[in-house]
């Protein structure tokens, strides 16, 4: 068992970047609600607790609280903005509405003195956002941070070991987060640093060969990160057992499907291909409603799976790729939850299997890639950008036709090859092949022609984006590239819309 950290959520939204940023320092970290009993947290033991931050003002009645026997446990907790409020207050200190709420990275007075902030320079820029703030200290805590408008800018009672900072340490704004929360982790918590993926991979490999026991086991590829992970951690485990369904729906990229197969083909397992492209587009035909594209497309994709399934015989288990936000975002009880989304559609829960084993339901995607890397994955495989389920047939705007889809994949290989090599890529970028037709020239031809739209976006979560500002000059190479090369495609244009009010796709 790896010493564990559990961040204790109250509704903010970066408790994933917490547990996250504990993790990047070798220690194990786990969300948990932030209600979560006394007597449950001591039979997790953990080696310190962090309790969130979130929307809500502590003297609101139905604010959320912890458990107050938390703060006696003797355990080191470190409350985060709303965190820090509510400890503050449920120990006898005063929380008020504050004149002016302090919002953005703000310049704050650290006391170096303190284990939290051992290293750090004494004046240094925090990320702040609050309205609330600790009027008043409990007895036994002392002020150790202040900035202009915010006198109790980080508390600690180090007797007992609870400390408190208004400001998030967890994100990359605050100038030296990453050292505040090491220094609560290894000064505070005396944690060793035993949490190492190299040591994931045995104990999985373990843990798997037990629970199956010899019997075999049934994997969907999507050919996404997840998935492709979980084969490649499953076939070092138990190679031989395991068999993979890669349902081919004909919407990949260009390649896209033969690179799969070509990487799956080589590792210790039973590799079916199925190429069911005629199959959905039949079922396609005729549709442009972008919803009615996924539902139908997803809903082939289980009974294609099925199908297959049913002609295996004697396989009790199936895999699936569900990851640790996967669990968290469900609301679902730790561990307990059977993924729901899956990349097509979502498999239904009546399968005829016995168990359903999920080896990276404990991990971050960032995790997940290294895991890939250390498993020997190829890298266009582990650092592949998001891709829609449906695919392609998305990014077809509209009704989608075997030839439009050959349109849409040029001119996404052009985009790809020229945006690969850059050093600073966008986060995620595609093509789109919309339904509007201009009028071009070339040669002496008058054409009526495709308009590819480009997307290019730079985010950190997806939930939001920003186009990316790429060069005019990339941006003009792709263009001349495209209407030269796609002898279709009379003009493209550049997507710069954020996320919100537009959606990273377009249908
Ligand atoms: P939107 O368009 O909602 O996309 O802003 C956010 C991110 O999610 C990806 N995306 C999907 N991923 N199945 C998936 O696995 C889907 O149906 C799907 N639709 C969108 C999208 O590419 C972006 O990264």
């Amino acid at each position: 068992m790896n010493e564990l950290i559990l961040v204790l959520d109250f509704g903010g939204e970066y408790k994933e970047l917490i547990a996250r940023s504990v993790r990047g320092h070798s220690v194990y970290s786990e969300i948990r609600q932030g209600g979560i009993s006394a007597s449950e947290v001591k039979r997790l033991s953990p080696i310190g607790i962090i309790l969130t931050g979130g929307p809500s003002s502590v003297y609101s009645p139905d604010s959320p609280r912890c458990d107050k026997e938390l703060f006696s446990l003797g355990i080191p907790v470190l409350g985060i903005c709303y965190g820090m409020q509510m400890m503050c207050q449920m120990l006898g200190g005063e929380v008020r509405r504050g004149e002016r709420g302090e919002y953005g990275v703000v310049s704050a007075e650290l006391s170096t003195g303190s284990a939290l902030f051992k290293g750090i320079p004494k004046n240094s820029a925090v990320l702040m956002s609050h309205t609330d703030r600790v009027n008043k200290l409990p007895d036994g805590f002392a002020a150790i941070g202040k900035t202009d408008t915010c006198e109790n800018a980080a508390c600690e009672n180090a007797g007992a070991k609870l400390y408190g900072v208004q400001f998030h340490p967890e994100t990359g704004h605050t100038e030296h987060g990453r050292e505040a929360i090491k220094n609560f982790l290894y000064n505070i918590c005396g944690a060793s640093g035993d949490y190492k993926l190299d040591d994931y991979i045995d104990k999985q490999i373990n843990s798997i060969r037990q629970k199956v026991n010899g019997e075999k086991v049934l994997l969907a590829l999507s050919g996404g990160v997840d998935s492709a992970v979980c084969a490649a951690l499953l076939s070092k485990a138990i190679p031989g057992q395991l068999t993979c369904i890669f349902v081919d729906h004909g919407f990949m990229r260009q390649n896209e499907g033969d690179e799969i197969e070509a990487v799956f083909s080589k590792r210790k397992l039973r590799f079916i291909r199925v190429n069911a492209k005629d199959r959905f587009l039949s079922k396609i035909k005729g549709v442009s409603d972008p919803e009615s594209k996924r539902k139908i497309i997803g809903g082939e994709f289980i009974r294609v799976f099925e199908e297959e399934s049913a002609k295996l015989k004697n396989i009790p288990f199936l895999a699936q790729g569900t990851i640790y936000p996967d669990i968290v975002e469900s609301g679902g009880k730790h561990g307990a939850t059977i993924k729901s989304h899956h990349n097509v559609g979502g498999l239904p829960k009546n399968l005829a299997f016995t168990g359903v084993i999920e080896p990276l339901s404990s991990l971050f995607k960032d995790e997940v890639r290294v895991l890939g890397k250390k498993l020997g994955l190829p890298q266009t495989l582990v650092n592949r950008q998001p891709f829609p389920g449906p695919g392609l047939a998305i990014r077809v705007m509209g009704e989608v036709t075997a030839e439009k889809l050959e349109i849409l994949r040029g001119a996404d290989a052009i985009l790809r090859e020229e945006l690969d090599g850059m050093k600073r890529k966008p986060d995620q970028y595609f093509t789109v092949l919309t339904d509007t037709r201009t009028v071009g020239v070339k040669g002496d031809d008058r054409t009526y022609d495709s308009v590819i739209a480009v997307r290019a976006v730079l985010t950190g979560d997806f939930m939001t984006c920003d186009y990316a500002p790429l060069p005019h000059k990339i941006l003009g190479r792709i263009s001349s590239r495209i209407t030269s090369e796609m002898p279709s495609v009379s003009r493209v244009v550049y997507d710069i819309t954020s996320k919100p009010p537009a959606t990273v796709e377009w249908e």
